[in-house]
């Protein structure tokens, strides 16, 4: 490990989080209360609240002003700005739990230099919960170092797989029955950036979704290799510029979940 990040990335990574803190906070004065959905529908059972707009402006406006050379992606704005270094954004992930008052969402900026991962700050500000990541220099939870479980044996792991309506059912059922046959306990929590963040963490011995997308991922991905976690090709195999499939898991369950679910590590 070098002795000192590039003053030029440790300087984005904190000022990514204190742009997140910000926008956390928006999203928790926003947020709905307990009770049926507030928001409308993108698509089937996919939600989109006011607060995700208001948050995804916040943090571009933000990001330009620190950082006018950087491009800019975000899930409902689509790429704004370019540049060698681009931030990515998610600016509520797990809608579907926000838009009812649930506790499961988070705020996730990643940060690419070309096509790699380098950078990434989940705020989940329900559960006071902060994750950050700089490739070379760790995986850290509220400023403490993380990394991937060491269970071994399917039968004592928890697995999650991710669910939307981009996956046709008997193509999830497959897979979550492959899981189940390992002996595995099944989880779906409906965020994917804080179900990549407990495989991070040691939370969860591995997370699958079938067509998932680079906003959900990207502040994920540098965790994911700090802490230790296999995952598989997911922009190689067409997340950059689309939904693709991500695995996810602790080194040592990884290969036997990614034979039993037929998605390769390689
Ligand atoms: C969704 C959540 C969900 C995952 C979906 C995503 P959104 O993101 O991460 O857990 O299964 O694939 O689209 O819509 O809440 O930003």
């Amino acid at each position: 490990m070098p002795a000192l990040p590039s003053p030029a990335l440790a300087y984005r990574l904190e000022a990514a989080r204190a742009v997140v803190h910000d926008a956390a906070r928006l999203a928790m004065s926003m947020r709905p209360p307990p009770g049926g959905p507030q928001g409308e529908l993108k698509s089937a059972q996919d939600w989109l609240t006011e607060t995700d707009g208001a948050v995804e402006a916040f943090i571009a406006q933000r990001m330009q002003a620190l950082f006018p050379e950087d491009g800019f992606q975000g899930e409902e704005g689509g790429v704004s700005r370019t540049g060698s270094l681009r931030w990515v954004v998610d600016p509520i992930d797990g809608t579907s739990n926000y838009a009812r008052g649930r506790c499961r969402w988070c705020v996730s900026l990643g940060l690419m230099d070309g096509d790699e991962p380098v950078a990434g700050v989940i705020d989940a500000p329900a559960l006071g919960e902060v994750y950050t990541a700089l490739r070379g220099y760790g995986a850290f939870l509220n400023g403490k170092p993380i990394k991937a479980s060491p269970i071994k044996d399917p039968a004592r792991s928890m697995i999650e797989m991710g669910w939307s309506g981009r996956v046709p059912k008997p193509v999830f059922m497959d897979k979550m029955d492959a899981i189940m046959e390992l002996g595995t306990m099944p989880r779906s929590g409906g965020c994917g950036a804080l179900a990549l963040a407990d495989v991070a963490s040691g939370r969860l011995d591995g997370y699958i979704e079938i067509v998932i997308n680079l906003w959900d991922v990207a502040a994920a991905l540098p965790l994911l290799a700090e802490a230790g976690a296999v995952v598989s090709p997911f922009l190689q195999n067409g997340g950059l510029t689309g939904g693709a499939t991500i695995l996810a898991a602790n080194p040592h369950i990884g290969p036997a979940l990614a034979k039993a679910v037929s998605i390769p590590l390689e």
